[in-house]
């Protein structure tokens, strides 16, 4: 039975080579066009990034910046039209498809903005779905144990066996959550995993996000509109028209106030 994937364990015995400052994850000029009825669109205009190992990372940027489609890229499920990723010292772009897929698979876990989960499985087997695709037997031993640990973390007990269409959009989201957290990945590319959810709700996942960078060391990036949300972050980075606009350095704090985000971001216009 193959094992149950864990971060440290990839990290430790993984051919990558960690970024001598501590990077996990950086992206070099990354550009990305799009075909549209037949032109060419330029989404990111040479976005450059670094995101520290256990840092937490937020996006912020009008609709159409090129959020989603820079989450996408960073997450290796997409590639850009030139620039690089590397991802825990790998260079997505130098990987076959099915290197890349390992890397993702081994490496992160992503939450997408409109969920995808699969509207056959029930919410236990929709978390349960990167164990599976492992070959893990997701009802017995370690991954039964993790995936009762995430669906508590999210407050989803007692809706194992819902399917998606039998939960409001902000349970559907928390499953997602669930599904990118359950194989513990080194880095959480969460694209608005809190944009459904109502203010209570929002703020005990964020709280749990947050926590989790802090006690276990995950990285994060996430993209979010909400400021709230955003001042979780160790950093901000505001995109603009497809390029790194301003950079907010928030630090890492306890008391969570987002007032001083909120006046910095007035003071860009947004
Ligand atoms: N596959 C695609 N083909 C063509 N255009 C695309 C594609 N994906 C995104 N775009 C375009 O790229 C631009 C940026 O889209 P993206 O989804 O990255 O924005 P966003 O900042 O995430 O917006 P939102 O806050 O509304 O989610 C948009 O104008 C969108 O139409
Ligand atoms: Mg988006």
């Amino acid at each position: 039975m193959p094992s149950v994937p864990s971060p440290s364990e990839a990290r430790s015995s993984g051919p990558a080579v960690p970024g001598r400052d501590g990077t996990i994850l950086e992206a070099h000029n990354l550009i990305k066009t799009f075909r549209l009825g037949g032109r060419d669109v330029t989404v990111l205009h040479g976005v450059s990034l670094k995101v520290k190992r256990g840092e937490f990372v937020a996006l912020m940027g009008p609709s159409g910046s090129g959020k989603s489609t820079l989450l996408q890229l960073l997450g290796g499920l997409d590639r850009p039209t030139s620039g690089e990723v590397i991802l825990d010292g790998e260079v997505v772009s130098r990987l076959s498809e099915g290197e890349a897929t390992r890397l993702r698979r081994d490496k992160t876990g992503f939450v997408f903005q409109f969920f995808n989960l699969i509207p056959l499985l029930d919410v236990y087997e929709n978390v349960a779905l990167p164990f599976t695709i492992a070959g893990v037997d997701p009802r017995r031993g370690e991954a039964a144990a993790r995936i009762v640990d995430v669906l508590e973390m999210v407050d989803l007990v007692g809706c194992e066996r819902n399917r998606p269409d039998q939960l409001s959009a902000g349970e559907q989201q928390r499953v997602a959550l669930a599904r990118a957290l359950v194989c513990r990945p080194a880095i959480l590319l969460a694209d608005e995993p809190t944009g459904n959810l109502d203010y209570a709700n929002s703020g005990q996942i964020l709280d749990k996000l947050w926590r989790s960078c802090d006690e276990r060391g995950q990285t994060i990036v996430l993209v979010t509109h909400d400021a709230r949300a955003a001042a979780h972050a160790d950093r901000v980075l505001v995109i603009g028209d497809g390029a790194i606009r301003d950079e907010i350095e928030l630090g890492r704090r306890k008391e969570i106030d987002p007032r001083p985000l909120i006046t910095r971001l007035a003071q860009l216009g947004l």
